[in-house]
């Protein structure tokens, strides 16, 4: 398979593979700049002056490192004293991340106004509209954010001017380091390509960091924010789900969920609404070893999704910069419109949580961690998957074509 996509990129051009574009700097058109948007030091500057201006909402989680000993803060956006239990008598736990590529800077901006907006409603007026909205989401809801997943990746991004910078400091794509189909289709074993998987799964400390948060709490709901497009993805992505057909568990309460929020949101901005569907599908590539493949697949959250909150269909630049950011003066709106799309989508985890949920939590909370694992490590032999495959490839191919919305054109860069 390499032999001929080796020729194949010699005839086509370097482009066309995606190789070395993304891990080598590109003339870039539009840069970012500082005066707006935070740099790797006053991202965390910022989240600790948010942090210690809140009295009771906003919490300090377990404060993680990375691989050059950079702080990996997680928050707990938490009303302490709030009494009201949610629906089916509990609030539910989210975990967004945010910054596991470096070069997607609009989703970290994104949870920086989450946190500041909360902080906004913890001194209000309660019924100002984003008194209402933070209570709405605060009585329903516990979320924990951890706003940059990957600032090694972030500081070399911006000390080499390099903002096609995916990796950490080791040139990792953390998207590909765990332990979900690790190595499979969609990643790749050279540490030069974009898509490096590293040398086995869960070899980075930001991935560990990551597993460790979602084993020390318990969560309902993943949520992996990225830029480049403006979808919302099903796990999963990786390449033995895509030719097997192998769906999560809770599939069909991600679908409801996934049909609402996109129904919710483009009600509201319909000239930017969103598409939905599993990422092999709307992406066209298989994507293996990824953060909420992982999470769901053993079993640590029912629930995930991979969001992109962001995306430029008219960029003409050669680098990367503005494929996956707004230019400064555009960020307040592209703001606004990731927003609306997340609200939409806890407003639709909302109204479709059951009781079914509820207790699979509740039972998975009280198996020790070794268990959850080998509960669902369900990994069937090669040979099987191979004829797996063969059974299923046509039927499957059919359902490639069956995403929720029409497709837009296709993207060209790799996003998640
Ligand atoms: C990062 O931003 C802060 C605040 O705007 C600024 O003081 C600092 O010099 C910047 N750091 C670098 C390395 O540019
Ligand atoms: C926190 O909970 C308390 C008690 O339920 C409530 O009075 C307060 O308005 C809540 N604060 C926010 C910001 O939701
Ligand atoms: C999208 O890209 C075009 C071309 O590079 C640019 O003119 C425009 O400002 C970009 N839009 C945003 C929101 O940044
Ligand atoms: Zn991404």
């Amino acid at each position: 398979m390499r032999g001929p996509l080796l020729v194949l990129c010699l005839f086509l051009g370097q482009w066309v593979c995606g190789e070395s574009r993304d891990v080598q700097r590109q003339r870039e058109t539009v840069t970012p700049d500082y005066a707006i948007y935070h740099n790797v030091s006053s991202v965390l500057h910022e989240i600790d002056a948010l942090v210690s201006r809140s009295e009771s909402l906003l919490h300090y989680g377990k404060l993680y490192e990375s691989t050059q000993g950079r702080l990996i803060p997680s928050v707990k956006i938490r009303n302490a004293s709030g009494i009201s239990a949610g629906p089916h008598g509990r609030r539910i736990q989210v975990l967004i991340v945010a910054g596991e590529h470096a070069r997607e800077l609009v989703p970290v901006e994104w949870v920086l106004t989450l946190l500041s907006t909360a902080l906004v409603a913890e001194h209000a007026p309660q019924d100002s509209a984003r008194g209402k909205l933070m209570r709405w989401l605060l009585s329903n809801f516990d979320l924990t954010v951890i706003p940059l997943l990957n600032p090694d990746g972030r500081a070399h991004l911006e000390s080499s001017l390099n903002y096609c910078w995916r990796g950490n400091a080791r040139g990792v794509d953390l998207n590909r380091n765990f332990d979900w189909d690790f190595g499979g289709k969609g990643a790749s074993l050279n540490p030069l390509d974009e898509e490096y998987c590293g040398t086995h799964a869960l070899s980075e400390v930001e991935a560990r960091a990551l597993r460790d948060h979602l084993t020390r709490e318990s969560f309902d709901v993943f949520i992996s924010l990225h830029s480049g497009t403006r979808q919302i993805y099903l796990p999963y992505s990786d390449g033995i789900s895509w030719s097997s057909g192998r769906q999560p568990r809770f599939h069909t309460d991600m679908i409801s969920i996934l049909r609402t929020a996109l129904r919710l949101h483009s009600s509201q901005i319909p000239d930017r609404s969103f598409q939905g569907g599993a990422a092999h599908q709307l992406l066209d590539y298989p994507a293996s070893g990824t953060s909420f493949d992982y999470v769901v697949g053993r079993e640590l959250a029912p629930l995930g999704f991979a969001v992109e909150v962001y995306g430029n269909l008219s960029h003409k630049s050669d680098g990367c910069f503005d494929i996956f950011n707004p230019v400064a003066t555009e960020l307040p709106a592209a703001l606004a419109v990731a927003d609306t799309f997340m609200v939409a989508l806890l407003k639709a985890v909302q109204m479709h949580w059951t009781s079914t949920l509820n207790t699979w939590h509740e039972r998975q909370r009280s198996l020790p961690l070794d268990n959850q694992i080998e509960a669902s490590a369900y990994q069937a032999p090669w040979t099987i998957l191979l004829i797996c495959a063969a059974i299923l490839g046509g039927l499957v191919f059919m359902q490639r074509k069956s995403v929720l919305l029409p497709h837009l054109p296709p993207v060209t860069h790799t996003v998640m």
